[in-house]
This record gives structure tokens, sequence and C-alpha cells, in this order.
């Protein structure tokens, strides 16, 4: 049987000639030779977040509670439930005020999330369901003032834009922990004057100890015996 390791280096160097072969005087330095340079209207698709805390990267647009309530009824409600009650077993955008640390918490929108922007930025990227990125900005600012005002946290003339979401005070918001507690967080890796890597001695290492636990599939048929 042939063993991967020497089909590795001969696979590589098949490849590579076969790129050279092809490509030859296609690449530029530090390209490969093949794809092409992303335009900013393509980047601009990928890169949608925004940062719950102060709203960072929202963009223009605004909306207002009716509007939301409109195009709530038509694109949301029928699994959100039309005051965010929630139909069957699909979630529950609103209520569950207070109940978080009883028996049986309801975390909601309302009752749960820390931050208003979140709440636009989550449904710009899922929703609906079935059909994500198929809604306007605007409207996706109306049917974040609508679910607020579902949860008491806006008046019915809200209008929900890049500077009002972001001052939104969400109920949770003071209730989460921002400080990562455990330990090994804490370490700081290092950029520049590191220790050299030839003067680190490995005293210990987890081969042999059966710590790594095997998996039941295929993959345990091609690990080393
Ligand atoms: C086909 C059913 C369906 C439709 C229609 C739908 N959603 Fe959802 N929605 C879901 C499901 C299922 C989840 C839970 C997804 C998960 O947890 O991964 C969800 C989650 C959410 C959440 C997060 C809830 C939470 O607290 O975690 C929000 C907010 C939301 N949807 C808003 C909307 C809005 C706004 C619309 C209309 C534009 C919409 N949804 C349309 C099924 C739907």
């Amino acid at each position: 049987m042939c063993s991967s390791r020497k089909r590795g280096p001969l696979l590589a160097a098949a490849l590579l000639a076969m790129a050279t072969a092809d490509f030859a005087g296609a690449a530029e330095p530090g390209h490969f030779g093949y794809g092409s340079v992303a335009t900013a209207e393509q980047i601009a698709g990928w890169d949608i977040d925004v940062r719950g805390e102060d709203g960072a990267g929202l963009p223009p647009g605004k909306g207002t509670v009716d509007r939301g309530a409109e195009v709530y009824a038509e694109q949301c409600a029928a699994c959100h439930g039309t005051f965010g009650e929630g139909e069957g077993r699909f979630p529950k955008l609103a209520g569950g005020a207070g109940s978080l640390r009883d028996e049986r918490p309801e975390p909601t929108v309302g009752s749960y999330w820390p931050f208003a922007p979140t709440l636009w930025d989550y449904i710009n990227r899922a929703m609906p369901m079935a059909t994500p990125h198929t809604l306007s900005a605007d409207d996706v600012y109306a049917l974040t003032a609508y679910i607020l005002s579902l949860n008491d946290l806006v008046p019915n003339e809200f209008v929900a834009d890049r500077t009002s979401l972001p001052k939104v005070k969400m109920r949770n918001r003071d209730s989460f922990t921002w400080t990562d507690p455990r330990p090994d967080t804490k370490s700081k890796p290092c950029m520049n004057d590191c220790a050299d890597a030839a003067g680190v001695k490995i005293s210990s290492t987890a081969e042999g100890k059966n710590l790594t636990p095997r998996t039941t599939g295929p993959l345990d048929a091609m690990q080393p015996k």
C-alpha cells in the first residue's frame, strides 16, 4: 500500500508543475495567478457587521414603528406572532421582562438582549428565515423600531436610525459580564521580542497519554497505527 508520507510531496510537485505550466507568466509577485481582486462593492456586500455597544457599522436609513408593523405583519408574524408572542415553537420576540431569574426564564429581545443595534444586525443578516438579505436597510430599521416598541423599550413615535438605536437602553444591558474570568484568557500572545523558539524546551506532551478521544468514524481507520 502506498504510504501517505510518500504521496504528499508527489502530489504537491504535480500540482506545482500544473500551476507553473498553465499559469506561467500570469502570476504577479505575491499572488498565485488565479482569482481576482475583490471590488469595493463585493467587500461591502460581506462587510455587514454592526457593533452592538455603539452601533458602529450601522448604515444610513431610518424606519418608524408604524412602517415596521406593516412589514412585520407580512414577513414575520406568521412565525413570531403579531405581537412577538411566537407561533408554535418559533421564538418569542417580546415579553419575559423580569423573568431571567425565574425557574423558567424567558429570554427575548426585551428581557435578555443587551444592545439594540444587535437587533438591526440580526434581522439584517438572518431574517426572514427563508429569505435573508432581502430587506432594505430602511425596512430593517422599521422592524427594529417595531420590535423594540412591542417590548415597551421605545415610544410609538420612535424612529430608528444609526444614531437613535445605540441610545436605546435595553433592560439587560448591565447584567452581562464583559471580562472573561477564565485564567487562560489573560495571557497575551507575544508579538515581538518573543522567546527564541530554539531555546524553548518541551517538558511534556499529550502523546501516548490517551488524552484525545478517538472518533468512531472513518477517520480512525486513517490514523497511523
Ligand atoms: C419561517 C419562520 C420565520 C420567519 C418568517 C421569521 N423568523 Fe425570525 N426566527 C425564526 C427562527 C426559527 C428563529 C430562531 C433562529 C435561531 O435561533 O437560530 C428566529 C429568530 C429571530 C430573532 C432572534 C430571537 C432571539 O431572541 O434569539 C429575531 C429578532 C427575529 N427572528 C426576527 C424576525 C423578523 C424581524 C422577521 C421578519 C422580517 C422574522 N424573524 C421572520 C423563524 C422565523
